[in-house]
């Protein structure tokens, strides 16, 4: 057993009580290798911003729970040397069972994601009840989710979305002790959320998908004043990059994601997380794809994996300050 505690970690208790009250949201950013970590940290220290790291099920399968929980302990130590001891989450994201989410926990991370959202509702409830009761223990928080994301949600797909059903989220909350609710307003998972038929054009011809459903967020918020709420499925996939890659042999749609000024307005709100993981997939393929297509004498790794790194610091960055708020919060 290890406890996130040893590794200079913290659970998301502080970070989301002052995140809710300040107005922003903490960005939370999947990462499967060392070089998107990197990019994490570095833009996380020079904004100043908390953050939580995302470990999802397909990352475990890749790198391994051993090396992942000692990248996060390396990862406070090397914010340390940066200059700047911002507070890490290492969190399970769509945690598919409770065996899955004891193992996190005994393996050091300091926040599960209980997805039963696939469940029926009172087995939602059981299955969560049972992950927050082992995880409180041992001080860890908990995420749990209502209403069906549309996407890849790890290995569990789902064609359709169904929202959150705000009458519910108070029984929910108080039947499972979870600390914080991931809900369904209209985010879905991976690079293709919205087809252009789906959107229409503004007066610079930007695709504008149709907005999320705020009004669901504010029923939820009257119901539950100042609970941490989470949004998945928060990509803006940008689509600088999504042309980079398709410039240099990729074949990517020309689908979109959630416009940033949206994201702005719902972490204004009780919206205290945001999920976000296709955006650095596609900085860093969109990278790689460049150099590896300008520079074809390239045969170190370090060649072309430093600037897609450099590409994902950026975003980062950008997310913090410009879209999450998050920048200066640590
Ligand atoms: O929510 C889904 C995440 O983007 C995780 O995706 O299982 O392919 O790592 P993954
Ligand atoms: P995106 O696919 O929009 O990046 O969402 C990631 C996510 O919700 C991880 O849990
Ligand atoms: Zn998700």
């Amino acid at each position: 057993m290890t406890s996130y505690k040893e590794l200079g970690l913290v659970n998301t208790r502080d970070m989301f009580a002052k995140a809710v009250k300040g107005g922003y949201a903490v960005p939370a950013y999947n990462f499967n290798n060392m070089e998107q970590l990197q990019a994490i940290i570095m833009a996380c220290v020079e904004t100043k911003s908390p953050v939580i790291l995302q470990v999802s099920k397909g990352a475990r399968d890749y790198a391994n729970i051993n090396l992942l929980r000692n990248m996060a302990r390396g990862a406070t130590e090397y914010a340390h040397e940066l200059g700047y001891d911002i507070p890490i989450v290492l969190h399970l994201d769509h945690g598919d069972s409770f065996e899955t989410c004891k193992e996190c926990i005994d393996n050091g991370f300091s926040s599960v994601m209980i997805d039963g959202s696939h469940f029926s509702y009172e087995e939602n409830v059981a299955i969560t009840k049972k992950v927050v009761e082992y995880a409180h223990k041992f001080d860890v928080t908990v995420e749990g989710e209502l209403g069906v994301l549309a996407g890849i949600e790890d290995e569990v797909s789902a064609e359709k979305s169904s929202y959150t059903r705000p009458e519910e989220v108070i029984d929910f909350v108080s039947k499972t002790g979870v600390d914080s609710l991931a809900i369904s307003i209209g985010t879905s998972h991976g690079a293709n959320k919205f087809t252009p038929a789906q959107c229409t054009r503004n007066e610079d011809g930007i695709l504008i998908p149709p907005p999320l459903r705020f009004d669901i967020l504010a029923e939820i918020e009257k119901k539950l004043p100042g609970f941490p709420i989470v949004l998945h499925g928060s990509s803006s996939v940008p689509q600088e990059f999504v042309k980079m890659i398709n410039e240099h042999g990729g074949k990517l749609k020309d689908n979109v994601g959630i416009p940033e000024e949206q994201l702005r307005q719902a972490a204004k709100s009780a919206v205290c997380k945001i999920n976000i993981d296709s955006d650095g997939r596609l900085a860093m393929t969109g990278t790689i794809r460049r150099i590896l297509d300008e520079k074809p004498e390239i045969f170190d790794p370090r060649g072309y994996l430093k600037p897609a790194r450099e590409a994902l610091k950026e975003m980062y960055m950008h997310k913090n300050k410009d879209v999450l708020g998050s920048a200066g919060k640590a």
